[in-house]
């Protein structure tokens, strides 16, 4: 592989066609980051999935606050994650089957947060008061796509209040940076009264992409594609793009690998095992965003 990108020799980057992706990567750094945007997803995927053994919330689990929900609802949401999440991850169901189960979930869960009328300006201490955790690395994957104008386009199924409150307390909640997710919606008095908008799952994120992201217009005459995501339903986050031209995908397969390693080598173009830094990702981009001048500095020192 391409000397510049060592992180790719790795043991824990698995790719079903090695030359895809190495021609793939050229012709995005050829067409510069002009021509490229970033698609993530949040939770699990800029995040980290653990940390010292112990789970890493995701934006929803972040509100398990004493501040914003009681005992109850805590135990419920519990319930509920113990429920569903084997569902969203078990690797002998289709997306098909999952799909009404997830919108059971979410609906659920929004319920519950709802009936606990949580306060706007409550978020921010229950992010600052959580585990929350980009993964290692994040400084230098947000850094290098604001240097270089790159849109990152962040698509998440959690809650949007809380994922900007996230980027926000880390300093890296850039101008680049578009967000489409589950946000709240607060009465006059800043109590949550309901959530705005077309709920957003792991499973539906192709509609979000087709109803919101196609009409952005920052992302627009940009053909070139990196997406990275921690599930197969973030795959179809890209699909609002108009005519793309290369489009690399980046899985992260946090959990139950044994399983879920063959579907995901057939879905993503890349997929990094168990890796909790976004290195591969930051190489890539080094990369693409490398200009032909630089380039030839490197080969010429
Ligand atoms: P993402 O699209 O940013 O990854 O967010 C979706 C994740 O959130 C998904 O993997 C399941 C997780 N989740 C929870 O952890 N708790 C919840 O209550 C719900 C509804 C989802
Ligand atoms: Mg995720």
């Amino acid at each position: 592989f391409p000397m510049q990108m060592p992180e790719l020799a790795k043991c824990s980057v698995l790719m079903r066609e090695r030359s895809r992706v190495e021609e793939t990567i050229h012709a995005m750094q050829r067409a510069g980051a002009g021509s490229l945007q970033v698609i993530s997803d949040f939770d699990m995927t800029l995040t980290r999935f653990a940390h010292n053994g112990k789970r890493v919330p995701t934006t929803h689990n972040i509100l398990d606050n004493r501040l914003l929900i009681n005992e109850d609802c805590t135990r419920k949401m519990r319930e509920l994650l113990n429920t569903y999440y084997p569902i969203e991850i078990d690797a002998s169901r289709s997306a098909e089957e999952k799909l009404p189960l997830m919108v059971e979930w979410w609906t659920k869960v929004h319920e519950l947060l709802i009936e606990q009328k949580i306060r706007r300006d409550m978020l921010a201490h229950a992010v600052k008061e959580s585990s929350a955790m980009l993964r290692d690395g994040y400084k230098v994957f947000f850094e290098c796509l604001a240097e270089h104008q790159v849109p990152l386009l962040i698509f998440s199924a959690g809650v949007g209040d809380v994922l900007e409150e996230v980027i926000r307390q880390n300093h890296v909640f850039h101008p680049n940076i578009h967000i489409i997710s589950n946000y709240m919606d607060f009465d006059q008095t800043g109590v949550l009264q309901a959530f705005k908008g077309q709920l957003i799952h792991t499973f539906n994120k192709r509609e979000g992409a087709l109803s919101h992201a196609a009409g952005l217009r920052e992302l627009q005459g940009r053909p070139n594609v990196v997406l990275m995501g921690d599930s197969l339903g973030d795959l179809t986050m890209a699909d609002g793009v108009s005519e793309p031209q290369n489009v690399l995908t980046i899985g992260f397969l946090n959990d139950q690998v044994e399983e879920r390693k063959e579907s995901y080598i057939n879905s993503f173009d890349v997929v990094l095992v168990k890796d909790e830094t976004l290195d591969v990702p930051n190489a890539i981009l080094r990369y693409i965003t490398s200009s032909r001048d630089e380039m030839q500095h490197a080969t010429l020192t």
